[in-house]
């Protein structure tokens, strides 16, 4: 069994109240930074415990808070991306809603750290109902003196609120967010400047997942050399992941970073294996954005060692024969998905969420969709298979934001592993018009 420190007491009943969260050790850490611990020493045990953003680009938390601007008397702001809008990601959704008093203990040590006097968690308007759990808990934190002017009598202040956005994938992108906060269309902005320079009404900003708001509370408990030590390398402390597709337990997991991905996938103690015995065909291990990665590349790296549950490990080989660890989305495929419909259906996801601001993406991501709704439904030819990849291709690193890559990358990797599925598609028209076709294990149609 794992360490538990984020989903430790998640399943105690009244651990969503105030009470309940005293009752389990809550507010222990921000006490512990209150009475003795200085905004830099704060810093400095996060950037010791080599927590990485759990949003998905895996960027030194630590590292970022040092570049907020402090040379300037404007006020800072500390932003939480409560969005979580990554297709296979649901992993911020139980923290919040079963342990809200954990982000905002995070939110407020992490003000602290920063110097920021008005915080805000920006959710996905889909989690209304979280929403209110979470307002419903900043007044409890109001109430005790944990919010507000003069935190424990310690001279600290701190305004905490909560923001709904209105269901647009691309406000999760960060300068998107800061956009939509100030009321305007979540449209990303060019960087630099970076927000921790200029960002929240150009005032320096930080913005962090939910996740890694939420890790800073042990990190401080526990300190951040002691949280350095769980993990393997770079990749440090523990990471939730959102387990879902053919597996017998999806569900939201807390690894310890390292744990062997077949042993995640077929442990019971995890997944527990792929529904109703069948074989896996492939899993796409950091949400929808991240490349695919067939069963033949999946549990071992190009040296032949175990892949593992790191940054590290799942991106080894780079995107010829590696993924990314990403948010956490871990999407897994039995033997008779369809590849060329799961790339349809994700391309339509970010053609239908792309902003529109730049051409490559605006008009590459439709065009992508379109080509693959031709071939799933057994219109396509076999030169729309290279089409779809030369426009992938020109869409990647030529647009504002990553939303591009995003889009790009799912459909790189679904040709470079499974091109005889779309050709297959292609040369068999008639046995795919059925939208709900469902394959039978590769080897038997690969030999029709
Ligand atoms: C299109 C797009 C959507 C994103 N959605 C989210 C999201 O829902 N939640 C999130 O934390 N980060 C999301 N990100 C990443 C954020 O831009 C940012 O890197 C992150 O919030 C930083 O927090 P972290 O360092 O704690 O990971 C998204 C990025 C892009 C390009
Ligand atoms: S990449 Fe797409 S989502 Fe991002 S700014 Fe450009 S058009 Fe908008």
């Amino acid at each position: 069994m794992g360490r538990k420190l984020l989903l430790e007491n998640i399943e105690k009943p009244d651990i969503n109240t105030i009470d309940g969260y005293l009752k389990y050790g809550g507010y222990r850490s921000l006490d512990k930074v209150l009475k003795g611990m200085s905004p830099d020493e704060v810093t400095e045990e996060v950037k010791t415990s080599g927590l990485r953003g759990r949003g998905g680009a895996g960027f030194s938390t630590g590292l970022k808070w040092t570049f907020i601007d402090k040379s300037t008397d404007k006020p800072r702001y500390l932003l939480c991306n409560a969005d979580e809008s990554e297709p296979g990601t649901f992993k911020d959704r139980l923290l919040m809603e079963k342990n809200p008093h954990l982000l905002i203990e995070g939110m407020i040590l992490s003000s602290y750290a920063l110097g920021c006097n008005t915080a805000y968690i920006y959710i996905r308007g889909e989690y209304m109902f979280i929403l209110r759990i979470l307002e419903r808990a900043i007044q409890e934190a109001y109430a005790k003196g944990f919010l507000g002017k003069n935190i424990q009598s310690s001279g600290f202040n701190l305004d905490l609120y909560v923001h709904p956005g209105a269901g647009a994938y691309i406000c999760g992108e960060e300068t998107a967010l800061i956009e939509s906060l100030e009321g305007k269309r979540g449209n990303p902005r060019i960087k630099p400047p970076f927000p921790a320079v200029s960002g929240l009404w150009d005032c320096p900003t930080i913005v962090n997942n939910v996740e890694s708001i939420a890790a800073v509370v042990p990190i401080i408990m526990m300190g951040g050399a002691e949280y350095a030590k769980i993990g393997i390398g770079r990749s440090t402390g523990t990471k939730l992941i959102s387990a879902s597709g053919n597996i017998n337990n999806p569900g939201v997991y807390e690894i310890e970073m390292g744990v062997p991905v077949e042993e995640f996938i077929y442990s019971d103690e995890y997944c527990g294996g792929i529904k109703g015995g069948l074989d896996i065909k492939a899993c796409v291990p950091g949400g929808s954005s991240v490349p695919i990665l067939p069963k033949s590349l999946l549990f071992k790296e190009s040296n032949g060692s175990p892949r593992l549950m790191t940054y590290e490990s799942l991106s080894e080989g780079g995107f010829q024969t590696g993924s990314m660890l990403g948010s956490g989305g871990f999407i897994v495929y039995d033997e008779q998905q369809c590849i060329v419909r799961n790339t349809w259906n994700f391309a339509r996801f970010y053609h239908h969420e792309s902003c529109g601001q730049c051409s490559p993406c605006r008009e590459g991501t439709g065009w992508m969709e379109r080509v693959l709704h031709n071939i799933e439904y057994g219109h396509g030819k076999e030169e729309d298979i290279d089409l779809l990849w030369d426009i992938q291709r020109r869409i990647e690193g030529n647009t504002i934001c990553p939303l591009g890559d995003a889009a790009a990358w799912p459909v790189a990797a679904a040709i470079r592993h499974f091109r005889h599925e779309f050709e297959y598609h292609v040369k068999y028209p008639h046995r795919v018009k059925d939208a709900d076709h469902v394959y039978q294990p590769e080897m038997k149609y690969q030999t029709i």
